[in-house]
């Protein structure tokens, strides 16, 4: 998701410095963005050369008017890089996270600047899908959520705010349908393939839901349950088996070339 938030914030003018402690994960990104690039500039988009020349990759953080983080769906490891942004970036920089769900207030409460951190939740794939979810941690200010409501506007998308509780509201919705949708697997209610047809056909979802969790991935749709199972405290939300069955077997959805379906 990184890659595709750089991709839309380089789209509208801005310059991005991309960083990843993943050797190669930026080089993936940057080919990935120029392909959906590729395919915007058919349709009219600006050139994915200009786009591209706006994005760089650094080593390490560095200083900036705005970090959008988009690290691994664990609240120990955002919390050490928001830590650290807020030694290396400006004081009135803004620290944004894409997480679907990790608490914004937790996140706020390790910098000095609280009033500066903000949740700005893109949806996959980024450069399409218009939504960005804005979460408010207790201490986000009102300026805060302001701008990056107008940088979503700016970006082409439509903002919507949502308060900080577990889910925010779209994981609220969302996770448990992926996740009675993976139980239904489980129990032998319906093949893959039928679970998906229902939702596509039967409630007009762009995709089923099997096919939706094999897109944002397994692990993170493992991870967005417990949040909900531990912040609410309610059974309903404990994440399926099954699921967690094929991430400890590395089915992990499209980025490991298999989850509920397999992929060339
Ligand atoms: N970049 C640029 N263009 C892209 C693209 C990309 N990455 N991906 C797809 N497109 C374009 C295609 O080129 C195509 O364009 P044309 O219509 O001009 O040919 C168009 O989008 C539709 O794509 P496809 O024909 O390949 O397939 P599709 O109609 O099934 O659309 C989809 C693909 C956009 C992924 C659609 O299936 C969809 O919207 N699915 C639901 C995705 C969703 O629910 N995402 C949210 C996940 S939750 C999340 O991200 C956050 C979280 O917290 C977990």
């Amino acid at each position: 998701m990184g890659g595709g938030i750089a991709q839309v914030v380089a789209a509208s003018g801005r310059r991005v410095s991309l960083h990843d402690e993943v050797a190669g994960a930026v080089e993936r990104a940057l080919g990935t963005m120029r392909r959906s690039l590729e395919k915007l500039a058919e349709k009219g988009g600006a050139e994915p050369d200009e786009v591209l020349a706006r994005v760089s990759e650094v080593d390490g953080l560095v200083p900036a008017d705005l970090m959008i983080e988009a690290v691994v769906e664990d609240a120990e490891v955002k919390q050490g890089l928001f830590r650290r942004a807020d030694e290396t970036l400006p004081p009135e920089a803004i620290l944004a996270s894409n997480t679907s769900s990790i608490p914004i207030t937790s996140l706020a409460a390790v910098t000095a600047r609280p009033e500066r951190v903000v949740g700005m939740h893109f949806f996959n794939p980024v450069p399409v899908l218009k939504l960005v979810e804005v979460v408010r941690a207790v201490q986000t200010s009102d300026e805060t959520a302001a701008a990056i409501v107008a940088l979503a506007e700016q970006l082409g998308k439509v903002p919507a705010e949502a308060r900080d509780f577990p889910g925010f509201v779209s994981n609220r919705i969302l996770m448990p349908f992926v996740n009675e949708a993976a139980y239904a697997l489980m129990e032998g209610v319906a093949e893959p393939d039928a679970i998906d047809t229902i939702a596509k056909l039967g409630f007009a979802h762009p995709m089923g839901p099997l096919a939706l969790a094999d897109l944002i991935g397994l692990d993170t749709c493992v991870a967005i349950m417990e949040v909900l199972h531990e912040g609410f405290g309610d059974p309903k939300y404990a994440p399926c088996p099954l699921l967690r069955q094929y991430v400890a077997a590395g089915r992990l959805g499209r980025k490991s070339g298999r989850g509920f379906y397999e992929y060339a």
